[in-house]
């Protein structure tokens, strides 16, 4: 098989620009894969973070400008991992500059800079998604798989959660992802909705009306020099929504919680029909929860292996963690956009993206009015 080569450009190296380095350092465990990857820039505005590049051997670029890296013509796919104020600006530069995109989540600040964001990808050509790891996992694969199998009957519930629990702590210090300045009005929706909406949405399941419950919680924290800064951003949500499903209502509840007692990063889904059910926890990351409804009726579990949508050399009785679905997202983003993604599922569209903001500000509005808002 000929392989084609996707170069790399990275700007913001924080948290999740490593985590991105990480990836496509082990890329080499994909087996017949046809694409190669090499990350071959990166732009950071921390010193400290640029040395951290310095030991990956195939960066040949480091930079505090991303104009320099969007320059630089050895670069065809750029990943931007900046907080949420940038994403607008930092998006539109990369596709003038005629580059490919991930984009990671919300994918703008807000609804109006989505559309923004969205609009000027169509009008580039330019091979743009949005990140969203966790369905890359074999219990979210299975779930997907359950669902379009049609074997769940008449559905009654959706539930989608994607929980954290640092924030319980008071003492932990501010930092831009609870400044709505920096992080959004729409707060923790555009910290963990991406996630719990990139399922239902790739199931159809797109909501027609929403009531909203939203939670700030501390409204000061540490501001990590002496003194206490405001926090300002929503620190829970709750979604209560309707979505038409082969001509039914049914609820789906969207949950994103920064304040979930004992969550330390759990992303979660349920799907319960009258004749089946399925329900997956990063929690216990290798069961499969299923219902069947028999003479009796069972929950059974199933403790599941590493049958990603990508083949690896890993052995297919171990488990998969948050490093392995990264992987995978990014083996998805480098298949679709070769053209190679088959009936594999697919990262976050740029239209998936701004339907995620509509929804949040239609939940704004919901809480705000303490209303039902229609879609
Ligand atoms: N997919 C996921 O699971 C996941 C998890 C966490 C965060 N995120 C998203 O990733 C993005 C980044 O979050 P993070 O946790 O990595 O944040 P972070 O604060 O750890 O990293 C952001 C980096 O951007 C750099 N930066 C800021 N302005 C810059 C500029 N003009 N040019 C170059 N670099 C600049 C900062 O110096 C910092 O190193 C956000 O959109 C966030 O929502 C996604």
């Amino acid at each position: 098989m000929s392989k084609s080569r996707m170069r790399v450009g990275i700007i913001g190296g924080g948290l999740m620009g490593r985590e991105a380095a990480s990836a496509f350092g082990r890329w080499f465990v994909l087996e017949d894969f046809p694409v190669d990857v090499e990350l071959v820039a990166v732009c950071d505005l921390q010193e400290k973070l640029l040395d951290w590049f310095r030991k990956i051997p195939t960066v040949k670029l480091l930079t505090k400008d991303h104009q320099e890296l969007l320059r630089s013509p050895d670069v065809d796919v750029v990943y931007v991992a900046v907080p949420h104020n940038l994403h607008e600006k930092l998006y539109l530069d990369v596709l003038n500059a005629g580059k490919d995109l991930l984009a990671e989540k919300p994918f703008g600040i807000d609804l109006k800079a989505a559309r923004t964001i969205r609009d000027a990808a169509a009008k580039s050509g330019r091979f743009v998604r949005c990140s969203s790891e966790f369905p890359f996992l074999p219990g979210p694969q299975r779930v997907i798989q359950g669902v379009r199998s049609g074997k769940l009957g008449k559905l009654l519930e959706i539930r989608s959660c994607f929980w954290h629990a640092s924030d319980l702590d008071p003492t932990k210090a501010i930092n831009w992802k609870r400044q709505t300045k920096f992080c959004g009005e729409i707060g923790v929706m555009g910290d963990l909705g991406m996630h719990v909406v990139h399922v239902p949405f790739r199931l159809g399941w797109t909501p027609r009306r929403v009531y909203a419950q939203l939670q700030k919680i501390y409204t000061e924290r540490p501001d990590g020099k002496g003194g206490m800064a405001a926090c300002d951003t929503w620190d829970n949500a709750l979604l209560h929504t309707d979505v038409t499903i082969d001509g039914a209502e049914v609820p789906m509840r969207l949950e994103m919680k920064r304040m979930a007692p004992g969550e330390t990063n759990t992303w979660w889904v349920e799907v319960l029909g009258t004749d089946g059910g399925l329900r997956y926890s990063t929690k216990e990351p290798k069961t499969l929860w299923t219902f069947q409804r028999a003479k009796e009726q069972i929950w059974q579990r199933t403790d599941l292996g590493y049958q990603m949508p990508f083949a690896t050399i890993t052995g297919g009785i171990f488990e998969p963690g948050f490093p392995d679905c990264f992987l995978q997202m990014w083996a998805a983003f480098a298949a679709e956009r070769a053209g190679e993604l088959g009936q594999r599922f697919g990262c976050v569209t740029p239209d998936e993206a701004v339907a995620s903001h509509e929804l949040f500000a239609a939940a704004l509005d919901s809480h705000t009015r303490k209303a039902v808002v229609s879609l």
